[in-house]
C-alpha cells in the first residue's frame, strides 16, 4: 500500500520568506497542496484587499499568509510539540494542510464582493476541499476522508480542540502571521512581536494551548500588536473608503445587469454571480487581476456612474470622509445627505455609512467571544488562569475598542463650479462644525 502521508521529499524545499526568513516543506502532500492550480490562485488575491491605497507596500498575497500560517503550525508541532505526551504525531499532517488550506476558498478583494454577491468564503473552501479539484484528488490520496477531516478543522468542527486551536484560538497561527506579515509589507513599526518566544512557551494540554506564565510579556506584546495593528491598519479610514467604492462599483454593475444595460464589454466573469448560480469553476475563475481588468475597460463605459467609480479606483480618487453615528445624530446625517442630494449628487451611490463592527475583525474579549478560545496561562504551581487576570495591561485594553462610524462623500464637491455657493456654504457647516 502507498504510505502518501508519511512520503518525505527526496531533497527539503524552502521557500525564502521575509518575514519568517525561511519555509520548509519536506513532506510530499504539502509540496504537492502548494503546486495545485487552486492554491496558485492565491498570487493573485491580496491579503489585504485595498489597503494598497494607503501603504503601497501592503501588496504581498493570500499564498504568502498561507505559507507564513503553514511555516508557524510546522514549527509548533515540528520543534515544540513533538515528542510530548499530550500530543499525537498521528494529527501532524492534518494540523499542516488544514493551516496551509484555511483561506482557500478566498476570493478577489472578499469583502466587498461578499458583502453585494451574497457569497462566502467559507463556503467556498469546503467546496473547493471536497469538491472537484485537484487539491481535492491530492487530499484523498491521504485517505478517503482525509478531505473531510482537513474542512472540519478549518471549521473548527474537529473533535479534538489543540488541533483547532492552532490555527483559529486568541494566539493562533494564523493571526500570528498576518499581523507579522502585514506589518512588514505595510512598514509600519507596530504589530512586531517575539514570537520565538511565544512559541517556546506554548504547551499542549487538556485538548487545548497553555502558555507557560513565564512568556505572559511576549502574550502581551501580541495583543498590543493587534489593537495597534487594527486601529493604525485593518480599520484605516482611507482604506475603508476605496472599499466603499469597490462596494459601489460591484452594486452598480448588478444593477446596471439587471436593466439590461448594454455594456461595450460584457462582463462574462459575473454572469453567474448576478444570476446567483455559481458554480466552482465560475468563483475560481476570478480573482483581483480579473476584476481590476474590468474595471480598466468600465472606464469607458457610457453609464456615468460606472465608469466614474471605475476611474476613481483605478485613479486613487477617494472619496473623503467624516465622523458621523447616523443613530446619535440623525438630522446631521439627513441633512447631509439632503445637501448633496441638493447639489446633484446620487446618493445610492456617492454616500455611505461605515462602521468598522461590519468589518469581519474581533478583538480580544475575554468571555465574550464563543468561536475562539482565550489564552490560559500554565501557572508554575500547575493552575490554569485566563490572561486578562493576570495581565494589567490586556486587563485594560480587553473590550475596549469602540465602534467607529464614518460617512463617505465626494469631496470635489466643493470645487464643482456648477454647485450653488449657498449649499457649499451649508456643507461646509454640517460637515466641519
Ligand atoms: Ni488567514
Amino acid at each position: 500500500m502507498e504510505d502518501y502521508a508519511n512520503a518525505k521529499l527526496v531533497e527539503e524545499k524552502v521557500f525564502k520568506d521575509p518575514v519568517h526568513r525561511y519555509v520548509h516543506v519536506r513532506d510530499q502532500v504539502i509540496w504537492d497542496l502548494i503546486g495545485t492550480k487552486e492554491f496558485q490562485r492565491l498570487r493573485r488575491i491580496r491579503q489585504l484587499g485595498t489597503t494598497y491605497l494607503v501603504f503601497h507596500g501592503a501588496e504581498h498575497s493570500r499564498f504568502n499568509h498561507s505559507l507564513g500560517v503553514y511555516e508557524i503550525v510546522r514549527r509548533i508541532t515540528d520543534d515544540v510539540f513533538r515528542g510530548r505526551p499530550e500530543w499525537d504525531e498521528k494529527e501532524r499532517l492534518l494540523i499542516l494542510c488544514a493551516a496551509l488550506l484555511h483561506d482557500l476558498g478566498h476570493g478577489p478583494f472578499s469583502h466587498a464582493f461578499e458583502n453585494v454577491f451574497q457569497t462566502d468564503h467559507e463556503y467556498f473552501t469546503r467546496q473547493i476541499l471536497l469538491g472537484e479539484t485537484e487539491v481535492n484528488s491530492v487530499l484523498k490520496r491521504v485517505s478517503e476522508n482525509f478531505p473531510e477531516m482537513v474542512a472540519q478543522v478549518i471549521e473548527k468542527k474537529y473533535p479534538n480542540e489543540l488541533v483547532v486551536s492552532l490555527i483559529s484560538s486568541q494566539i493562533d497561527a494564523d493571526r500570528m502571521d498576518y499581523l507579522q506579515r502585514d506589518a512588514y509589507y505595510t512598514g509600519v513599526s507596530y504589530g512586531h512581536f517575539d514570537m520565538e518566544r511565544i512559541l517556546r512557551v506554548m504547551r499542549p494540554r487538556n485538548g487545548q494551548v497553555l502558555i507557560k506564565s513565564s512568556g505572559m510579556h511576549a502574550v502581551e506584546d501580541y495583543i498590543m500588536s493587534r489593537y495597534q495593528m487594527y486601529l493604525q491598519v485593518y480599520f484605516h479610514p482611507v482604506s475603508r473608503s476605496a472599499e466603499v467604492l469597490l462596494n459601489n462599483i460591484l452594486k452598480r454593475v448588478k444593477q446596471l445587469n439587471k436593466d439590461n444595460y448594454p455594456f461595450i464589454v460584457e462582463p462574462i466573469h459575473f454572469k453567474a454571480f448576478f444570476e446567483n448560480n455559481i458554480r466552482l469553476e465560475d468563483y475560481l475563475a476570478l480573482d483581483e487581476y480579473i476584476l481590476l481588468t474590468y474595471f480598466q475597460y468600465w472606464t469607458k463605459e457610457q453609464d456615468l456612474i460606472l465608469s466614474d467609480l471605475c476611474s476613481r479606483f483605478m485613479n486613487r480618487k477617494l472619496f473623503g470622509y467624516v465622523n458621523i453615528n447616523p443613530e446619535e445624530e440623525p438630522e446631521r446625517f439627513g441633512r447631509l445627505k439632503e445637501l448633496l442630494e441638493m447639489a446633484g449628487v446620487n446618493t445610492e451611490y456617492y454616500f455611505y455609512h461605515d462602521c468598522t463592527s461590519d468589518l469581519p475583525y474581533d478583538f480580544y474579549r475575554p468571555g465574550k467571544e464563543t468561536t475562539r478560545l482565550p489564552i490560559f496561562l500554565l501557572m508554575p504551581n500547575g493552575e490554569v488562569r485566563e490572561l486578562s487576570q493576570e495581565s494589567l495591561i490586556v486587563d485594560s485594553i480587553a473590550g475596549r475598542i469602540k465602534t467607529d462610524h464614518k460617512v463617505y462623500y465626494p469631496k470635489e464637491i466643493f470645487q464643482n463650479p456648477s454647485v450653488d455657493s449657498e449649499i457649499k456654504k451649508e456643507l461646509q457647516k454640517v460637515l466641519f462644525s
